[in-house]
C-alpha cells in the first residue's frame, strides 16, 4: 500500500506517469466515469480549503465514488475524546482512501502509520504535493513540456508549496530558483534544499536560492508566488511579514524581466496587492484558474495511482 506524503515518495518516472494519466483524465473524462466505482474517500481538514476540498470531492464523484467530508470541530477527535490513531484505524475499516489537511506533518506521518488504506497529503506545514502535480500539468500544457524549463518562486521560501515545487521541478528536469528574504523563517528548509539538489543532479539542472528578486526572475519560463500569510501564520505577524516580503511582490516590472512568454502562477488563495499586484494576477500571463482547474484532473490521477498502484 502506498501513501502520498511528499512527491519524493515517488520516482520521477511515477510522477511523469501520473501527469500522463491526468492529461488522459482531462481529455477523456467519460472513459474514467467508473474508475473509482463504489470507492469512498474520507476527507479531514484541520485548516480552511476551497480548491482541495471541492476538487477531491468532485473528482471522486466523477469517477463513480463517494466523498465524506469529516468535520473535525464536531468530532470525538476535535473534542479531545479520541486519538488520531484510533480515529484513523476506525476510518480505515470504512473508507478506501483518505485525504488529510493537517497543521503538523508529523501528525500526517502518524496517520499514515496507523492507516489501513492510502492517505494523501492535502497540505501540511511541510509540503503540498497535490498542488504541485496540478502545477506541473499546467506548465506542461502552457509551455509544451517541463525538461529544461526554469521556474522562479518569489516570496515565502519557508513554505509547504515552495518545498513541494522544488521537489517537483527537480524531479521533472526543470531549473528552480527561489527568491526570498534571508533567514530560517523565510528560506526553504535546509534538508529540502539538499534533497532538491540531489534530485537535480540526476538531470544536471540548477537549484538557486537568492535574495535578489531581479536575478531570480531573469528569463524564467514560470513565475510563481504564494500567500505571505499562509493559513497557519498568526495574523499578528502580518505587518512584519509584509515589510519583509515586499521586495518579492510579483509586479509587472519583475514579469518584464522574465522570458517574454512566461506564465504567472499562484496556487491560490491570492491577496491582490501583496504577493502579486492585481495587474499581474488578472493580466494576460496569468494561468491561475487553469492551475485551479487542474487540481481536479491531477488529483483524480493521484487517487487512481494510490487505489490501483501499477495499473
Ligand atoms: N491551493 C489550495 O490548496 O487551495 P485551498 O486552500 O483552497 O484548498
Ligand atoms: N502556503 C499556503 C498554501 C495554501 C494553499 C498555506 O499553507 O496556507
Amino acid at each position: 500500500m502506498q501513501h502520498l506524503s511528499s512527491l519524493t515518495d515517488w520516482s520521477p518516472e511515477t510522477l511523469a506517469a501520473v501527469l500522463d494519466r491526468a492529461t488522459e483524465l482531462k481529455a477523456y473524462p467519460d472513459t474514467f466515469s467508473g474508475a473509482a466505482a463504489r470507492k469512498v474517500l474520507f476527507m479531514i481538514f484541520e485548516k480552511p480549503s476551497l480548491r482541495t476540498r471541492v476538487s477531491f470531492e468532485t473528482g471522486i464523484v466523477r469517477m463513480g465514488g463517494h466523498a465524506i467530508n469529516y468535520d473535525v470541530s464536531t468530532s470525538p477527535l476535535g473534542a479531545g475524546k479520541e486519538s488520531l490513531s484510533d480515529t484513523i484505524k476506525v476510518v480505515s475499516r470504512y473508507a478506501d482512501l483518505i485525504v488529510a489537511r493537517l497543521f503538523k506533518h508529523s501528525d500526517l506521518e502518524e496517520m499514515m502509520q496507523h492507516a489501513g488504506v492510502p492517505v494523501i497529503n492535502g497540505l501540511t506545514d511541510y509540503s503540498h504535493p497535490c498542488q504541485i502535480v496540478a502545477d506541473l500539468l499546467t506548465i506542461r500544457e502552457h509551455k509544451g513540456g517541463l525538461k529544461g524549463k526554469t521556474l522562479c518562486f518569489l516570496g515565502d521560501g519557508f513554505n509547504n508549496v515552495t518545498h513541494s515545487l522544488m521537489f517537483g521541478c527537480a524531479m521533472s528536469g526543470m531549473n528552480v530558483r527561489v527568491g526570498c528574504p534571508a533567514g530560517e523563517d523565510f528560506e526553504p528548509l535546509p534538508a529540502v534544499l539538499e534533497q532538491t539538489r540531489q534530485l537535480a543532479s540526476n538531470y544536471g539542472t540548477e537549484v538557486t536560492v537568492t535574495q535578489d528578486a531581479e536575478a531570480a526572475v531573469d528569463a524564467a519560463d514560470v513565475i510563481y508566488t504564494d500567500s505571505w500569510m499562509s493559513y497557519h501564520i498568526d495574523p499578528s505577524e502580518m505587518e512584519k511579514r509584509v515589510a519583509q516580503f515586499q521586495p518579492y511582490q510579483v509586479t509587472e516590472h519583475l514579469m518584464s524581466l522574465a522570458d517574454p512568454g512566461a506564465i504567472f502562477m499562484n496556487c491560490l488563495p491570492a491577496a491582490r496587492g501583496y504577493e502579486q499586484t492585481a495587474e499581474v494576477i488578472d493580466g494576460p500571463q496569468s494561468v491561475v484558474f487553469d492551475q485551479a482547474e487542474n487540481r481536479l484532473h491531477a488529483q483524480n490521477a493521484v487517487m487512481l495511482q494510490l487505489l490501483y498502484p501499477g495499473s
